[in-house]
């Protein structure tokens, strides 16, 4: 259907005086003694296109005043007020009509009622917004990967390992569990695969494997977590944006993380104007110049020892009490970001029992080149590390945490043949879109969100 994208009708000045077709949905529309008038969007931009309609003319402009009604317009492009533009119709071509019951009327609906239309709620400005704003900072995150020499690659989805050792696997199988097979190992002998299978929490291990051929990669899809947290922060299911880059020390690491939010961050103030002032006016006031803020200086550095000294000292009081050891949960980092720094940190060298078993162990023993990168409003956004390259102290660190080691010689290959200092990280694409726009609940940056109980 040969037609204009109601974005590029504003961003043309070009267009006035010429005849253009357009398409959308209709957002509202007014009645008026002499003239009809219609907004209307076609999800390419945040601004509605005003059409309007000469009640004299021999347009049937009556069907085409219903909100969500889908249209075709042709008319000439005219001046309008504030420098913009609408249409005067010389034809409207009603697509699809939309009864009265339309659940998005012209008022202000919540986040959560939404949440239960979620095949309707991108024609929202809210949602809209969001989603373009995904779509430039996915491109960007290309872009910065691209211009850098990583080679994007593709991990499996399916896979037989449990990369983080949380066990939180969801399990990928044909056939029901049930008393015809004598214990778990024939059950799952049985089934698709042979052996135990299960959906990925992380592209990580094959990203390793990747950079040790590569020398640098990141993925970007999809990886799964089975925990049972129904909170503002947590998907079962969520977009992972994981580079592993050979060569390179935890400072590394931590250095490509910062260089390459600000990157991200930066691409969407300059490409989406509209969709940050909305969502500044609307969720987050001053967040535009929270985000200049971040970009414009550099994100701060603390170590996991020096942060619980930070917490116990501040007076405050926590629901999960602080001590060395423990897992910092979302209002210790919160409190960290937020009050004590003020803005992006990272922090380094955690217990290694509450880390995974790549990590690469400190001299002194008890701590593991881990770094997780910690924002006000969301808290950790960011979890990676530098690994351990250490076939020795690889294979003591997986028996002591009772592993199979057989399950991982592919993975331990990589310590035997030309081994190098290597690091990544995962980046959790969802939570940085929260922290870029606002928008608190990450079941609302997200199409279909997949959480504990809800699958549409
Ligand atoms: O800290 P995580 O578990 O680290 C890993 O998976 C490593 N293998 C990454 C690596 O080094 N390549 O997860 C990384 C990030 C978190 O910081 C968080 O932003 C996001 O993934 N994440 C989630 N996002 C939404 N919902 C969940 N359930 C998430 N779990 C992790």
């Amino acid at each position: 259907m040969k037609h204009t994208d109601i974005k590029e009708v504003f961003s043309k000045s070009d267009f006035i005086g010429q005849t253009v077709t357009v398409c959308g949905w209709v957002r509202t529309a007014r009645n008026s003694k002499n003239v009809a008038f219609i907004e209307l969007n076609d999800g390419t931009s945040l601004k509605h296109l005003q059409i309007v309609v000469d009640k004299a003319s021999d347009i049937d402009f009556e069907p085409a005043l219903h909100l969500g009604t889908s249209l075709k317009v042709t008319g000439e492009v005219v001046e309008a007020r504030q420098g913009s533009v609408e249409i005067n119709a010389a034809s409207i071509d009603v697509l699809g009509t939309c009864p009265p019951e339309y659940p998005l009327q012209k008022k202000r609906h919540t986040l959560e009622f939404l949440r239960t239309m979620p095949h309707l709620r991108g024609r929202t400005n809210t949602f809209n917004a969001v989603q373009r704003v995904r779509s430039i900072m996915a491109a960007a995150l290309h872009e910065y990967f691209q211009s850098k020499n990583f080679v994007y690659i593709n991990t499996p989805l399916i896979t037989g390992s449990d990369c983080e050792g949380a066990g939180e696997m969801f399990q990928v199988t044909t056939i029901g569990y049930s008393k015809e097979y004598d214990n778990e190992e024939e059950y799952y002998s049985s089934d698709f695969f042979g052996r135990k299978a299960g959906l990925s929490v992380s592209g990580q291990l094959e990203g390793e494997v990747a950079a040790m051929a590569m020398g640098k990669i990141y993925t970007f899809g999809p990886s799964f977590r089975a925990e049972n947290s129904n909170t503002p922060k947590h998907l079962a299911e969520f977009w992972h944006v994981e580079p592993e880059i050979a060569f390179a020390e935890l400072p590394d690491i931590i250095e490509e993380a910062e260089s390459m939010i600000k990157f991200v961050i930066r691409r969407v103030l300059d490409t989406c104007p509209d969709e940050m002032k909305f969502f500044d006016a609307h969720f987050e006031k001053g967040l535009i110049e929270r985000l200049e803020d971040l970009i414009s200086h550099d994100f701060a550095t603390v170590t996991y020892t020096e942060a619980i000294k930070l917490l116990q000292e501040s007076g405050e009081k926590f629901v999960y009490p602080v001590e060395w050891g423990c897992d910092l949960q979302t209002e210790h980092e919160r409190y960290i970001a937020e009050k004590v720094f003020k803005k992006a940190v990272f922090v380094t060298d955690y217990p290694k029992e509450i880390k995974s078993f790549y990590m690469k162990q400190n001299a002194d023993g008890k701590t593991v080149a881990a770094v997780d990168l910690l924002v006000p409003g969301v808290g950790e956004i960011i979890g990676g590390s530098e690994r351990e390259a250490d076939y020795e102290k690889l294979t003591a660190a997986m028996t002591e945490r009772g592993m199979n080691l057989e399950l991982y010689s592919d993975y331990l290959d990589l310590r035997r043949y030309g081994s190098v200092p290597h690091g990544g990280f995962g980046l959790g694409f969802e939570r940085l879109i929260m922290y870029v726009t606002g928008v608190s609940n990450i079941r609302d940056v997200i199409l279909y969100p997949r959480t504990v109980g809800n699958v549409r």
